[in-house]
Formats: structure tokens, C-alpha cells, sequence
């Protein structure tokens, strides 16, 4: 399983690709406006960050609601950088957005999907990334894992050859909010988790890990010292 970073922060995706394991990042609008972002500068920051993870796929999320402005926020925003995934919501007016963009060779990430049902409609629509949100399940007692679990089952049953400008499809487990959350995704077989930095830390970090460097280092010392 691969992680993307999930945030629109320019310094925590500067810090995670110094980590060498980062292959992408998810954006969404309250990630955005969390950065303390202005409207006129959305674009630009999305260029930013596709260009700090040159190669990667970065999703940037439209906010439009209709066929139209989805559509039309979709090719200004792949329009930006080769890198840069459109992310819409799976509704009417996305999954019909999501056709046009990847005919177009425009790959879509669709979002907020918590159902095999609509994991399903949105890689028929022509989604490269489909992203099953686990939190927000869990937020309302509903089991996240075993809704990604369908997704994957569903999803992996069926070949996308001619669906997506690249033929296949990858599940993005999302709205990750504990490391629990991260192992459940990769033994469940989610392509990709994506990730917030405070997440990521608590996967990387281990008191044993901790106190083993601390341990060398000492007992180091005192060689060196001797
Ligand atoms: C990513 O694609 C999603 O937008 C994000 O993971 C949502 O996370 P949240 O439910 O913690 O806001």
C-alpha cells in the first residue's frame, strides 16, 4: 500500500517527501482553507504543490456543483500541471463530470464514497482514484473498515482496461484518522492510504524505536569517549 499525504500544506509536504516513502497528496477545500488560503490563490498554491511533488499525483478538489462547473473547473485544474488530479464528489453531476473529464484523458480521484454502490458508478464514470472515507463512518458509528472492505471486493472483482485515461483504478482509503485506521486499509488491500502528517508521525514513531536510538547513542558515547 502506498501513502499520500493528506493536506494542502506546503511544509508538511516538504517534510514528507524528505521521508522518501510519499507518493502523492490529497487536497480538499477545508484542507485549503485551513492553509489560510485566499480564493484568488488557490490555483496557484495547487501549482505549487504539484510542482514540490513533480511525478506524483496531486488531487485538487473542484467546489462547483453543477455538470458544467465541474467540468470546466476540472480542465482549468489538470490545465495547471500534468501531475494534478481532479477530485469531485460521487453525485449525479460528478460521476456525469467524471465521463467528460476522462474522456478528455483527465484523471479524477472521486470522493466521499461510502459505498461499494457508488464505488462501482464512479469507476464506471471513468475515476483513475476511487477514495472510501473511514473516519467520517466511524464519527456516526457506522463501520468504516468493513465499508472499505466491499469497495475493495467490489472493485478489484472487475478489469477498468477502457474506463480511465490509464485502464486501471486505485482505491484510496481516506478520512484516515488513527495509525489503526492505516493497517486496517493495507490489510483490507487499499492501493493508497492517504494520510494527515499528525497520522503519519503516530506510524512512524515507537517508544522501543525511541529508546533503542537513544540507547546506541549513549552506549556510542561512551566508546568514543574510552
Ligand atoms: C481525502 O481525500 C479526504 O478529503 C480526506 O481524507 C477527508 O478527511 P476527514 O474526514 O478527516 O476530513
Amino acid at each position: 500500500m502506498k501513502f499520500f499525504i493528506d493536506t494542502a500544506n506546503l511544509e508538511e509536504i516538504t517534510e514528507a517527501k524528505i521521508w522518501g516513502c510519499l507518493a502523492g497528496v490529497t487536497t480538499n477545500p477545508s484542507l485549503y482553507a485551513k492553509t489560510g488560503g485566499v480564493l484568488s490563490d488557490f490555483e496557484s498554491h495547487m501549482q505549487k504543490i504539484a510542482e514540490l511533488c513533480e511525478g506524483l499525483p496531486v488531487s485538487a478538489e473542484t467546489t462547483a456543483t453543477t455538470i458544467d462547473g465541474m467540468v470546466a473547473d476540472g480542465r482549468r485544474l489538470a490545465a495547471l500541471a500534468p501531475n494534478i488530479v481532479v477530485k469531485l464528489p460521487v453525485c449525479e453531476a460528478g460521476l456525469a463530470a467524471c465521463r467528460i473529464l476522462a474522456d478528455e484523458g483527465i484523471r479524477v480521484n472521486m470522493t466521499l464514497v461510502f459505498s461499494a454502490t457508488q464505488a462501482l458508478l464512479a469507476a464506471n464514470a471513468g475515476a483513475r482514484y476511487i477514495s472510501p472515507f473511514l473516519g467520517r463512518c466511524d464519527d456516526i458509528a457506522l463501520d468504516g473498515t468493513s465499508q472499505l472492505a466491499d469497495v475493495i471486493t467490489c472493485i478489484k472483482n472487475c478489469d477498468w482496461p477502457d474506463r480511465n485515461p490509464d485502464g486501471e483504478v486505485e482505491i484510496i482509503a481516506a478520512s484516515v484518522r488513527t495509525a489503526n485506521h492505516v493497517v486496517q486499509a493495507a490489510l483490507l488491500g487499499a492501493d493508497i492510504a492517504t494520510v494527515p502528517m499528525k497520522v503519519l508521525k503516530k506510524c512512524l514513531h515507537h517508544p522501543l524505536t525511541d529508546a533503542g536510538i537513544a540507547a546506541f547513542e549513549a552506549d556510542w558515547e561512551r566508546v568514543a569517549n574510552a
